[in-house]
């Protein structure tokens, strides 16, 4: 069952940043968008099993860095190949300068 995880401060992400986020056998990336704006989405491109957050975000995009493929951030969306697979995505909320994941 989902719960609400406090998974790092709101000022640990740079705007228009990631940041990779373990939890348990899971792992997650964490967006901070140029507007201020929280997202969380699965951790590993579904390409291939690499860390999102060594990619670079550009605006809503996370750019993998393996093969350059490209995913909106906010939904998930699967916008530049290689990837086709969309990725999962998880409510966040920012409370106390803290940012919680529901995971
Ligand atoms: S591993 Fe991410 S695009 Fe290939």
């Amino acid at each position: 069952m989902a719960e609400w995880i406090d998974a790092c401060a709101a000022d640990d992400i740079e705007q228009e940043d990631v940041i990779r986020f373990d939890h348990g056998e899971r792992t997650f990336a964490i967006y901070r968008s140029p507007e201020d704006a929280y997202y969380c989405t699965d951790g590993l491109c579904t390409h291939e099993q690499v860390h999102l957050a060594d990619g670079l975000v550009l605006d809503h995009i996370i750019e993998c860095p393996k093969h350059n493929g490209q995913f909106d951030y906010r939904d998930g969306s699967a916008r530049r190949a290689p990837v086709c697979e969309n990725l999962a995505t998880y409510p966040t909320r920012v409370e106390g300068g803290r940012v919680y994941v529901c995971i």
